[in-house]
């Protein structure tokens, strides 16, 4: 299904469920089992909250800080060297960051491994073979790593009262009043952890449209304050990342001639509906003042879902995801200037999730002191 009908019938909850629906394959890489996507009702909602309470407009300005004070240290390293690989190093800036926002302990050896690991789980949800089995053994061992940090937290004594997220999911009590197993607990924080650093990819999309498009980089130099906003959101709406979401009907019911029966599973398709004609004038252009102008409906554009963040299945990081990629595009296009050489940047829409074929490679950088977030 796709457009904006479309994503209000598939969000209607009475109609649509979750639970039992993502794939074993997906489960065992991308989202990890006894995940918040696939449960459903009064269960669902308990877990979101944790999720939410950890959103609030400190704590996100506490990570973009975080992660703002990553990009400074990492250009000034990169100005020393002749070039490097945009998307590696901006996985490992937002690895970092989102660790110690989280309160969760990196030490200095294992920044790339953990990265590396999430990476694959990001890239092993929609892949068969070789790529499917690296995100599974990196999925083992980061939950080996995130329970272990479970349990330690659980262990301390006296208990910390610290706000992080790794202490709210250590201490989160399902609908019945009981913790979470170490298990389900490291999968709740590498729900956070993850798709933290898979942000990684809309950066490096970001790169690409600041190359493809200078008048747009001039615009966010000199334009109005709110230019950053729309040009994230339309990198957000016009480049491809996760394209559809899947629930299965909970009854049997006709919608527009078309006839639902119960237990079909429906895909929606969320890169359809950011590009639909009938919502968007000149869908494949990539144009941010469209933004100006945008509705605010929650069904016409949902590249990380649609409907209600707390009662629906809505991705409760669409804020973290706008704030961070605001700083790196704030940095990308102020704090430094860098040249983009000749290399291979086609998009192969056949892959999932997809990027520039070089990943975006940076030349010469130079910082700017005039670099600070706003
Ligand atoms: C690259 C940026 C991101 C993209 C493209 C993205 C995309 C999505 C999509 C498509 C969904 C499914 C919506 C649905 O099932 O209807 C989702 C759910 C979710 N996302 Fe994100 N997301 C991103 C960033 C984040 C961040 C930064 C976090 C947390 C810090 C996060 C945490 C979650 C969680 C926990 C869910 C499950 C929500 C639920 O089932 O109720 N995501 N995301």
């Amino acid at each position: 299904m796709s457009g904006e009908d479309a994503a209000s019938l598939f969000y209607d909850e009475e109609r649509f469920e979750r639970t039992g629906v993502a794939p074993l394959r997906v489960q065992e890489t991308l989202f990890g089992r006894g995940g918040v996507q696939g449960m459903d009702d009064l269960p669902h909602r308990r877990r979101k909250e944790m999720f939410l309470s950890l959103m609030s407009v400190e704590s996100i300005a506490r990570l973009a800080d975080l992660s703002d004070g990553q990009w400074r240290a990492y250009a000034t390293r990169w100005a020393k060297r002749d070039q490097v690989v945009l998307f590696d190093e901006a996985c490992e800036i937002l690895c970092r960051a989102v660790c110690v926002w989280a309160g969760v302990p990196l030490a200095e050896a294992d920044v790339q491994k953990r990265t590396r690991d999430f990476v694959a789980m990001i890239e092993a949800g929609a892949a068969v073979g070789p790529r499917h089995w690296r995100g599974r053994l990196a999925r083992n061992r980061t939950e080996g790593w995130i329970g272990g940090l479970v349990n330690q937290v659980r262990a301390q004594s006296p208990p910390s009262d610290e706000g992080d997220a790794l202490q709210v999911i250590a201490r989160h009590r399902d609908a019945q009043g009981r913790l979470l197993n170490s298990e389900l607990a490291a999968v709740g924080l590498i729900n956070l952890l993850r798709p933290t650093v898979a942000i990684a990819w809309y950066v490096t999309f970001a790169a690409l449209a600041l190359y493809q498009h200078p008048e747009c980089r001039a615009r966010l130099l000199t334009g109005e304050a709110e230019y950053r906003e729309w040009f994230v959101q339309e990198v957000r709406r016009y480049y491809p990342f996760f394209p559809a979401v899947a629930a299965r009907t909970r009854k049997e019911f006709d919608w527009k001639g078309y006839h639902f029966p119960h237990g079909t599973r429906v895909l929606l398709d969320l890169y359809g509906t950011d590009h639909d004609a009938r919502l968007w004038e000149r869908p494949d252009v990539f144009l941010p003042e469209r933004f100006r102008h945008w509705n605010r409906s929650a069904f016409n554009f949902v590249p990380q879902g649609g409907g209600e963040h707390r009662t629906g299945h809505r991705c409760p990081g669409e804020w973290i995801t706008i704030e961070l990629m605001k700083g790196a595009v704030a940095f990308m296009s102020a704090g430094m200037h860098f040249d983009v050489p000749q290399q291979d940047l086609r998009i192969n829409l056949s892959r999932i999730p997809t990027i520039p074929k070089s990943r975006f490679v940076i030349k010469q950088v130079r910082l700017n002191s005039r670099g600070e977030r706003e």
